[in-house]
């Protein structure tokens, strides 16, 4: 029996390396990332249609509902009719999946609802596939390898966007050097200490561009360092950086301290998948 009436978390997506492999003809650049989800995200809610979609939530605000938003999009690829809304938690255009992810998300609900996967998802945005599982994985190609890791270790995050939004494609073209090293073998990690040193021998090549266009990014960045972060970068194309703590009281006093900058932060945790049973 199809299910109706569905909620589907779309979690936050994190680029914890991100390596700029190549550019293709088409101007699209390769990439190889470790790619996780924090336990914090938007949230979507279906129910049958006809195709709609309203937008409620603290990001809500300046977010077009119309035919371009990608909820839509991915509803009218899968040829469903049922209407949508869409708590934005998160804020766009910031490097942590936003539109990839809801729409990832919306797939997903129709998915519980009997409809079938469109074939071409890839075209809604680079991140839909990783998006649609949503475990960490390692991403390729320019987005549509996929290839699932074993569960990470616990890590205790902080979030934080100085309220800058960044144009992915301005990111991209801002990248002076396109043809930089894949990432080193990615290891079963058995502890936080030992994936932060191989995060270490590694980078996210668009941070500096990023940085360019929004030099805030590295006054974050210092501020996650000093508060007393394990490691901390820049997420996706930016401007949300995340900082790794050894704890989550550590993760909490430090969001404490971060927003008093003004920037939007929030203490989180890596999504961990359910319990087996
Ligand atoms: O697919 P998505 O909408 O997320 O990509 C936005 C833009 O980012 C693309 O139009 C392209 O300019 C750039 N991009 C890229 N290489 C990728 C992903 C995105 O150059 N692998």
């Amino acid at each position: 029996m199809p299910m109706t009436n569905l909620v589907e978390p779309a979690p936050a997506k994190l680029n914890l390396a991100l390596h700029v492999t190549g550019r293709r003809a088409d101007g699209y650049h390769l990439l190889d990332s470790l790619v996780c989800f924090a336990s914090i995200g938007d949230e979507v809610h279906l129910s049958p249609g006809p195709l709609s979609l309203s937008i409620d939530g603290p990001f809500s605000e300046g977010l077009a509902s119309d035919d371009d938003n990608l909820c839509l999009r991915a509803a009218g690829l899968a040829g469903a009719e049922v209407a949508i809304r869409l708590t934005k938690n998160l804020p766009v255009a910031s490097g942590i999946g936003g539109g990839s992810a809801d729409a990832a998300a919306v797939l997903r609900g129709l998915l519980r609802m009997g409809h079938e996967l469109p074939a071409d998802l890839q075209r809604l945005g680079a991140d839909v596939p990783v998006c649609l599982a949503s475990t960490p994985a390692r991403m390729q190609g320019i987005g549509e390898q996929v290839t699932p890791l074993p569960t990470l270790p616990p890590l205790y995050l902080v979030l934080v966007n100085p309220t800058v939004a960044l144009s992915t494609p301005q990111v991209f073209a801002a990248m002076e050097q396109h043809e930089n090293p894949a990432l080193p073998k990615i290891p079963d990690f058995a502890t936080a200490k030992a994936l932060i040193q191989w995060l270490r021998g590694t980078r996210n090549d668009l941070e500096a561009p990023a940085r360019r266009l929004a030099p805030v990014i590295g006054e974050v960045l210092a501020a996650l360092n000093a508060t007393g972060a394990g490691f901390a970068r820049m997420s996706g194309s930016g401007a949300t950086c995340f900082g790794i703590f050894d704890t989550a009281r550590q993760a909490a006093e430090a969001a404490g301290i971060l927003g008093r900058h003004g920037w939007w932060v929030v203490a989180t945790e890596l999504a961990q998948p359910p319990a087996p049973g």
